[in-house]
C-alpha cells in the first residue's frame, strides 16, 4: 500500500472524530512513530510504500485512533521537556503547560541545589525532569496508584543514580513527618477538573485517560490545594519555593487557599495560552 494512500484513507476515517486538520496531524503522527518518516514524506516521494511488515502496526495503530484512542497511548510515549516518556493508560498524558511549571522547578533547583518533593507524580514527568536536570539533587515522588508508579519507576532505566525515590501515599492525608524532609521545592499538579466540567472535554481523554488523575468533587475542587499547602507548611524549609498547577477558572480561590496557610510571595502566574495556569510561592 502506497504511503499517500494510507493517510488519505486514514485521514478521512478519523474525520468522523476530529477536525480535518487535527486527523491529518494524527495520522501523520502514527506514520512517524511507526514508520520513522518524516510528516512530509508522502509529499515529496508520493510513490513510497509502507514496508508490508509495518503495515499490520499502521493499521493496529489507526484501528485504535479511530476508538478515540490517544495517539500517545497508541505509540507508548510522549515528550516532555526533551525527553521521551513512557505513558499507558494508568497515567495521564504529559501536557504541555506542564512543562513551563517543570522549567521553573528545574531552575530553582539548579541554582538552590537539594531537595524536591513532587506530589502527585503521575507518569513521573516533573519528577525526572528535576532529577535529570539537576544533576546531585534528591526528588521524592508521590501518587496513590500503583500503577502509574510503576510506569514512573521504568522511566529511564539507565539513570539509577538520578532515580527519584517514588512513594505510594494519600496526598490528601499529610503525614506527621516524611523521608527526604525538608524540600527546597516542591511541585504539584493534583487533579483540579471539576466534575461539572467533563460536558465541555473530549471524548477521547474522558473515555481513556484515568479519573483518578484528573476530577475533583464541585462540592470541594480545591482539596488538593489545601493538602499541597499543608505539606509546604510542614516539609519545605524556610527557604523553599514551591509551583502547582490549577484550574484557570479558579485562580483567585487557589491563591487564597496558600494565602491562608500562610505561605509568602503567592502569584499567579499564566501559561503560553495566557491563562491563569501555575500558582507560586515561597515558605
Ligand atoms: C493531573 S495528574 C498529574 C500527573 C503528572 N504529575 C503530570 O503532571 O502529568 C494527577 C495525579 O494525581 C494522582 N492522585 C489522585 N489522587 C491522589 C491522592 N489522593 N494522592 C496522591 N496522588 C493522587 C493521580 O493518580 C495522578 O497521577
Amino acid at each position: 500500500m502506497l504511503l499517500a494512500q494510507f493517510i488519505r484513507e486514514g485521514t478521512a476515517a478519523l474525520g468522523a472524530l476530529y477536525d480535518p486538520r487535527e486527523a491529518a496531524g494524527l495520522v501523520q503522527r502514527l506514520c512517524n512513530g511507526v514508520l520513522g518518516v518524516s510528516s512530509y514524506a508522502h509529499i515529496v516521494e508520493p510513490s513510497l510504500e509502507v514496508p508490508p511488515c509495518d503495515l499490520p502496526r499502521l493499521q493496529e495503530g489507526l484501528a485504535r485512533l479511530l476508538a478515540g484512542e490517544p495517539l500517545q497511548y497508541v505509540l507508548g510515549y510522549q515528550e516532555f521537556c526533551g525527553r521521551r516518556f513512557k505513558v499507558g493508560p494508568a497515567v495521564l498524558i504529559p501536557r504541555p503547560e506542564t512543562e513551563e511549571l517543570a522549567a521553573v522547578a528545574s531552575v530553582w533547583l539548579r541554582q538552590g541545589g537539594g531537595r524536591a518533593l513532587d506530589l502527585c507524580t503521575g507518569s513521573g514527568c516533573i519528577a525526572w525532569t528535576l532529577a535529570l536536570d539537576a544533576p546531585g539533587s534528591a526528588v521524592t515522588a508521590v501518587d496513590i496508584s500503583d500503577a502509574a508508579l510503576s510506569i514512573a519507576r521504568r522511566q529511564f532505566d539507565n539513570s539509577r543514580e538520578s532515580q527519584p525515590c517514588f512513594i505510594m501515599a494519600d496526598v490528601l492525608k499529610v503525614p506527621e513527618e516524611f523521608p527526604g524532609a525538608p524540600f527546597d521545592v516542591l511541585t504539584a499538579n493534583p487533579p483540579y477538573i471539576r466534575e461539572s466540567e467533563k460536558q465541555f472535554m473530549h471524548r477521547n481523554v474522558l473515555e481513556h485517560e484515568p479519573e483518578l488523575a484528573l476530577f475533583v468533587p464541585d462540592a470541594d475542587p480545591l482539596l488538593f490545594y489545601r493538602a499541597t499547602a499543608e505539606w509546604a507548611r510542614r516539609f519545605l524549609k524556610p527557604e523553599g519555593r514551591g509551583i502547582v498547577e490549577i484550574n484557570e477558572q479558579l485562580g483567585a480561590e487557589t491563591a487564597a487557599v496558600f494565602e491562608a496557610a500562610g505561605l509568602k510571595e503567592v502569584t499567579i502566574l499564566r501559561d503560553f495560552r495566557q491563562k491563569e495556569r501555575f500558582i507560586s510561592f515561597s515558605k
